[in-house]
């Protein structure tokens, strides 16, 4: 299973890459406006950082201008991912842009036959909601579940990528069923390395080095 972070904040992504983790990068409008920067600069430091996909999403709504939005974020580097949402202007921005061979993440996905849609349309990536759908009452799980079935018995080759994860158990649940990808904000995947126990543990292996009075080097 891949990890994407899910942030425009440059500095969290800088002291990511290199734990041999990090896959990729995803951004959406609401969190490049919380970065305060402009929307390209802050694109083309991420992709300077990583080798893996960096998600930069349309804003507009129409299918003309997705399309020269998403061409121009593709422009800023190789790794650009562009992002639309799943709406018929965003499907069919998703089919031109796969054609030319721009990798695309259908966002906003919250129901099973929407993937199916996605996938139709030629997505390199389905991002279905789980934290969102829990929020109002509904099951993001089973959601995924549904997709990671559907995209199986037709051998699409869309990634299922996990987004809105919240916790740590949203990561387990999704590795479990199979999903391809997960993209969290940075503290849940910071809580994934997180044990009381490995603390604790550590704690009384190096309590108990000090006594011996060695050091290795
Ligand atoms: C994914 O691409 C989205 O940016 C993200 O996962 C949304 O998460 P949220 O529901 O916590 O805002």
């Amino acid at each position: 299973m891949k990890f994407f972070v899910d942030t425009a904040d440059v500095a969290e992504i800088r002291s990511l890459v290199g734990t041999g983790f990090l896959d990729g990068v995803t951004t959406n409008p609401s969190l490049i406006a919380k970065s305060g920067r402009k929307m390209s600069e802050v694109i083309a430091e991420i992709c300077a950082l990583t080798d893996g996909p960096v998600s930069a999403e349309v804003t507009a709504t129409d299918h003309e201008t997705m399309l020269k939005e998403g061409r121009y974020l593709r422009g800023i580097a190789s790794n650009v991912c562009v992002k639309v949402p799943l709406t018929e202007a965003g499907l069919r921005t998703c089919k031109v842009l796969s054609e030319e061979g721009t990798p695309v993440n259908v966002t906003l996905c919250f129901s099973a036959n929407q993937a199916l849609l996605a996938a139709k349309a030629g997505a390199t990536f389905i991002s279905p909601f789980v934290g969102r759908l829990d929020d109002i009452g509904q099951d993001g799980m089973g959601l995924i579940a549904d997709v990671v079935q559907i995209y199986k018995n037709y051998a699409f080759k869309t990634e299922v990528l996990v987004a809105s994860i919240r916790h740590p158990v949203h990561v387990l649940q999704s590795a479990k069923l199979g999903a391809h990808v997960g993209t969290m904000p940075p503290a849940v995947i910071r809580g994934l390395m997180k044990h009381p126990l490995t603390d604790r543990g550590l704690e009384a292996f190096l309590a108990d080095w000090a006594k011996t009075g060695q050091s290795i080097l």
